[in-house]
């Protein structure tokens, strides 16, 4: 079976009880926690920062990772570390300086990454891919749960998984957007590692079973 790290995505989750929904993730065998910020000017529709972060915290020891749809996120790093992320995603459409931004994200004590929209070339992140810990690659346009995969996002990870290879670069490839049992075979072929999933884990009353056949999709 494929070793992929699943990031269930807490923006599917039931925000009145978020503590108790992130509480049984662990047990449910999810690898990292994915926290979807938006800001409403990024990307059209807003949820939540760093107090809920903090407030979320201590609910799961798993890694928080952090995906920034905000604009100038290099204003609020600090908080969000301080919140508790541990891997920090911002979006290359968001940061004109992408370089400063991923030292300063590794300077203090988190996992950098780079985030790119469906419509945004991989050549943006070509000289920064060295600084990255993981590329986040969206496979839907970023502001909503629910969306159905866009199928070209395999052949961009691909190709991204093979510069990644070629350069002998540590980067992992995280995909996000409408990942399923359905979707996400052809995705971790390519060479995604990491799967963020909101509705296929969240839309699921078992969240056991629904992590669990995540997994068994991409076997
Ligand atoms: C979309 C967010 C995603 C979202 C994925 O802008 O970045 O993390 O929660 O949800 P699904 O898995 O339902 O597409
Ligand atoms: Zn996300």
């Amino acid at each position: 079976m494929t070793a992929i790290r699943v990031a269930p995505s807490i923006l599917s989750a039931d925000f009145s009880r978020l503590g108790e929904e992130l509480a049984g993730l662990e047990a449910a065998g999810a690898d990292v926690v994915h926290v979807d910020v938006m800001d409403g000017h990024f990307v059209p529709n807003l949820t939540l920062g760093p107090p809920v972060i903090a407030g979320l915290r201590k609910h799961a020891k798993l890694p928080f990772d952090v995906h920034l749809m905000i604009e100038n996120p290099e204003r609020y790093l600090e908080e969000y570390r301080h919140a508790g992320a541990d891997w920090i995603s911002v979006h290359a459409e968001a940061v004109p300086h992408l370089d400063r931004v991923l030292h300063r994200i590794r300077e203090l004590g988190a996992e950098p990454g780079v985030a790119l929209n469906p419509g945004t070339s991989l050549a943006v992140i070509e000289e920064v891919l060295p600084l990255c810990h993981h590329v986040l690659l969206m496979s839907v346009n970023p502001g909503f749960g629910g969306q159905a995969f866009i199928p070209s996002s395999t052949a961009k990870a691909r190709r991204l998984a093979e510069t990644i290879r070629t350069r002998g670069l540590p980067a992992l490839i995280e995909m996000d957007g409408g990942l399923a049992p359905a979707t996400v075979r052809e995705p971790v072929e390519a060479g995604v590692s990491v799967v963020v999933a909101g509705s296929a884990v969240f839309g699921k009353p078992d969240r056991r079973a629904a992590i669990k056949s995540l997994r068994e999709a991409c076997a």
